[in-house]
């Protein structure tokens, strides 16, 4: 069974330092999270299974880490300035800020009642920040609403320092900032997030075809992670509510504890982006408003050899958030189980290459001298073969590390008793069937590594 509520994940969260609130001690900032000591190993496991199957094993894409500061002169032709906005409406009556969409019937405050409220108008969610040392606004910079946008504006540099042709992709993952009006349900919309984006480049009339496989590429990725392929839904945009640079976007949808929402979106950006950054757009009769006056100083634009004509590619954009997929990872994991007839267990079934830690090492007892130092080899040994965090539990506790274990996902404990000292083998216990087997210390690498592989 998945978490019947999110009371019961953020309440897991919190008590396994997976996420806390920011700022906490003073009150908190809503819609900002802190990720503790399992969520960070969690995030940064789910962020590498990402960058592996975008980068790694692909032979036609390129990895970039670009700043998050951005001028506003990108995210002007980008359209952000101009159109990155939610209608607002504010309440007279008790000076609550609302999204127009999230009013009560009849257009009253969710929070008094209230008739009283303005009419609604845009409020843009870009943050922005002073650059130099005097902040009387002549200059600043925003702090980059989506990672793509410089994607596209290192489109020319990675082509020149990489032998790229169409199609080819530029991967990115890293924060995005949102001035959420209302951010809720947890890591669900926040104002401070992590996307991983793929901006994929390809000859125009070969797009809807690359547009179909992403789609399906990406349902396969979060299949691949632990999620349900029942519980993902594709979900055509209606036209009318496509972003401003989109011919058509799929989102990918997962039914969070919270109700059915987006996890993911892949859009056919067309030419829009590089289109926008170029300079001398006439020169590809594109005639969007926003493009116009652009102060671009480069053409983003490729060659044609058999045509003999310069184009400017496609982009095929699958856009993930990774605060979500944690969300839904975690809620696709959770389990309560009976143990016996008396005694319950917790535990987040989680695939092995996203558990946070991959094995528990469990001297029997407390400060044995023996028993840890055996324990603590055993731990450096494992660690030293890179698949993750591997820790030494020195509590004497077996029954309480095995539940804590469960509850964070450690696909396995191996328990160092006396057995061990005269056998040369451990005692190796799985999560999820709490099955045990004896392994011997001289196969443990190999066990440790076949497991994981
Ligand atoms: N570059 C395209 C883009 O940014 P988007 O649909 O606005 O498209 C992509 O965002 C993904 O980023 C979403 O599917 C979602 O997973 C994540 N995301 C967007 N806003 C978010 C927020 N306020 N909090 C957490 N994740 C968010």
């Amino acid at each position: 069974m998945t978490a019947k509520t999110m009371e019961e994940l953020v309440s897991l969260c919190k008590r396994r330092g997976f996420l806390f609130q920011s700022n906490d001690i003073y009150g908190g900032i809503k819609g900002l999270y802190d990720y503790g000591p399992m969520g960070v190993e969690f995030k940064n496991n789910l962020k590498q299974a990402w960058w592996k199957s975008m980068v790694y094993e692909r032979d036609d894409t390129e990895g970039l880490d670009a700043s998050i500061l951005s001028s506003p002169v990108v995210l002007k032709h980008s359209g952000h300035e101009d159109t990155f906005t939610d209608p607002l409406v504010d309440c007279r009556a008790c000076k609550s800020r609302w999204r127009a969409d999230q009013l009560l019937e009849n257009n009253k405050c969710p929070n008094c009642n209230s008739e009283d409220l303005t009419e609604p108008r845009p409020f843009n969610l870009m943050f922005k920040t002073a650059i130099g040392p005097v902040d009387d606004g002549s200059s600043f910079a925003y702090l980059r609403p989506e990672t793509c946008q410089q994607i596209f504006t290192n489109f020319k540099n990675i082509l020149d320092s990489t032998s790229r042709t169409v199609p080819f992709g530029i991967a990115q993952m890293g924060k995005a900032f949102r001035n959420e009006i209302t951010p809720r349900n947890f890591i669900f919309r926040v104002r401070e997030f992590e996307q991983m984006e793929l901006e994929f480049f390809v000859k125009p009339g070969t797009d809807d075809e690359w547009h179909e496989y992403w789609i399906n590429k990406r349902i396969e990725w979060w299949v691949n992670q632990g999620i349900k392929k029942e519980n993902l839904k594709k979900i055509e945009v209606e036209k009318n509510e496509l972003a401003h640079y989109s011919k058509r976007t799929v989102d990918i949808n997962y039914v969070f504890p919270h109700g059915e929402e987006e996890l993911e979106g892949v859009a056919n950006r067309t030419d829009f982006d590089l289109g926008s950054h170029t300079k001398n757009q006439n020169d590809f009769k594109i005639t969007s408003e926003v493009m116009k006056n652009s102060s671009s100083t480069t053409k983003l634009a490729v060659q044609d050899l058999e045509e003999n004509k310069w184009y400017i590619p496609y982009v095929i954009e699958p856009s993930a958030g990774v605060d979500r997929g944690v969300l839904a990872l975690l809620n696709e994991a959770y389990r309560e189980e009976n143990v016996d007839k008396d005694n319950k267990r917790i535990l987040l079934s989680l695939k092995p290459h996203l558990s946070p830690i991959k094995a528990a090492v469990i001297p029997l007892k407390k400060n044995n001298e023996e028993l840890v130092n055996l324990s603590k080899e055993i731990k450096s040994n494992l660690q030293k073969l890179g698949l993750g965090r591997v820790v030494l539990e020195n509590s004497g506790n077996i029954g309480k590390n095995y539940r804590r274990h469960d509850e964070i996902g450690t696909p396995i404990c191996l328990t160092v008793d006396f057995e061990t000292l005269e056998a040369k083998s451990v005692t190796v216990r799985d999560r999820d069937t709490m099955k045990q087997e004896r392994v011997s210390i001289e196969n443990l690498s190999e066990y440790y590594k076949k497991y994981f592989n």
